[in-house]
């Protein structure tokens, strides 16, 4: 829930990655995102081990989508990792950070012509396909350029991952991917095997995000390889890749328990190598954590700015962000705690509703928090927004984008500075 190296002293004052909350917020301003290095990198390494115990080959494709800059692609290529990207501007992105294209997994229901075009020319190592249009489309672009795609195709397994209906993407009635169901899936891969410029590298399902069990994971997997045995007792064929997406769950709450994400790995390669054909090498597994790297090595800094009580006596505490830095408890309900600074110790608490400053009765970002009696000034601390708030941030009332700043052992780091009213005008009327 908190990042590794959080810290609370006498006082209640709480340090992240050495540094003080105080300090941050009269340094950078709030709202502010803050991240702690050393989670960060502790959760890459746990993955990146993770799939090299086994004698089955693995890959991290870290899922940029979860939060995404230019030093956090130098970070994921300097420990080794790949990456999911879903548009052109994260491809764009992972490539200004110098992340080798081979190891990108180009995803997405939706892919343009130009982002075709380009990912081709730059040599991205997977193309994810979500659809026989798409297909066709990068068919006829990787044979314009006498260049042969490698294509995982994105099946729907039908299996119902227990999680936000929003965030839930396994089953057969998903806008993403070939349901494995009515022959669905089987057109996919006779349409793969019979292009002229795509070679079909294996398979591959994202079943949900923040799936707090086990048995989702081992049953996707199980279902990857029943279908490709299908395939290889029909036509010989098997897969290099086996790409079980990500979804790993994490703990935004005291009580959450997700599973460990190294077991279900381990458990998932000893399958791959029991459900090769004796005559094959098992597939390359490739799992897609994004937030279960970045969630909790996040947090966002926040000050007071009013707060009123109505005739009912529900009482609000006002901060000066909201849905436009954090928009997840708006658009699924998503649940954060929050500790306000210097008072951690405080043991009279009284619920309250913590809201945004934007101009949405929907700006909650905690609806029923238990928070100390707040001030004007204060800085609120709200814990696990590493992963999906900086990257689904926007500008709504015009309001600029927090900075986002690392910490390590006493020092910050800008990685993304903040928006200025200036930025806000410069793409206007040019
Ligand atoms: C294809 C794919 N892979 C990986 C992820 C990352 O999921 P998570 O952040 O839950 O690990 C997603 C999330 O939507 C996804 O769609």
């Amino acid at each position: 829930m908190v990042p590794e190296t959080y810290q609370v002293d006498a006082g209640g004052h709480i340090t992240i990655g050495g540094m003080r909350i105080e300090d941050l917020a009269a340094k950078f301003g709030t709202p502010l995102y803050v991240f702690d290095y050393q989670t960060l990198v502790n959760r890459l390494t746990m993955f990146q081990s993770a799939v090299s115990q086994s004698a089955v080959p693995g890959m991290v494709a870290y899922a940029a989508k979860a939060f995404f800059t230019v030093p956090m692609g130098r970070l994921i290529q300097s420990l080794g990792l790949g990456l999911d990207v879903v548009s052109g501007g994260e491809l764009f992105t992972a490539l200004a950070a110098g992340i080798d294209p081979q190891r990108i997994m180009f995803h997405g229901n939706v892919k343009t012509p130009e982002e075709i075009a380009w990912g081709l020319d730059r040599g991205v190592g997977y193309w994810v396909v979500d659809s026989l249009d798409e297909l066709d489309q990068l068919d006829q672009a990787a044979g314009e350029r006498h260049q042969e795609a490698a294509v995982v195709l994105r099946l729907t397994p039908g299996i119902d991952a227990h999680t936000h209906a929003f965030i839930r993407t396994g089953h057969f009635d998903s806008k993403f991917g070939f349901a494995m169901a009515e022959g669905i899936s089987d057109r996919a891969v006779e349409r793969v095997l019979n292009a002229r410029h795509l070679r079909l590298a294996g398979f591959h399902a994202h079943i949900g995000s923040q799936i707090l069990e086990t048995e989702p994971f081992l049953a996707n997997a199980e279902a990857l390889l029943r279908y490709s045995r299908s395939w290889y007792d029909q036509k010989g064929w098997w897969p290099e890749v086996l790409d079980i997406g990500g979804g790993f769950g994490v703990r935004y709450q005291p009580d959450d328990d997700p599973p460990n994400p190294a077991a279900i790995i381990q458990t998932v390669q000893s399958l791959l190598a029991e459900w090769t054909p004796a005559t094959q090498r098992p597939p390359r597994l490739i799992v897609e954590p994004g937030r279960s790297v970045v969630a909790e090595a996040g947090v966002t800094i926040y000050t007071v700015r009013a707060r009123k009580t109505t005739p009912g006596g529900h009482g609000y505490v006002a901060v000066d962000g909201g849905m436009g830095d954090n928009i997840r408890p708006a658009l699924y309900q998503a649940v954060y705690q929050a500790e306000i600074d210097g008072k951690v110790h405080s043991d009279r608490r009284i619920p309250v509703s913590l809201v945004g400053r934007y101009c949405e009765s929907g700006d909650v970002l905690i609806p029923q928090a238990h928070l100390p009696a707040a001030d004007v000034g204060d800085r609120v601390v709200v814990f696990g927004t590493g992963a999906y708030n900086y990257a689904m941030a926007s500008t709504y009332n015009r309001v600029p984008r927090p900075a986002v700043v690392v910490v390590r052992e006493g020092q910050p780091t800008v990685w993304v500075r903040r928006e200025t009213w200036q930025d806000l005008i410069t793409l206007d009327n040019p």
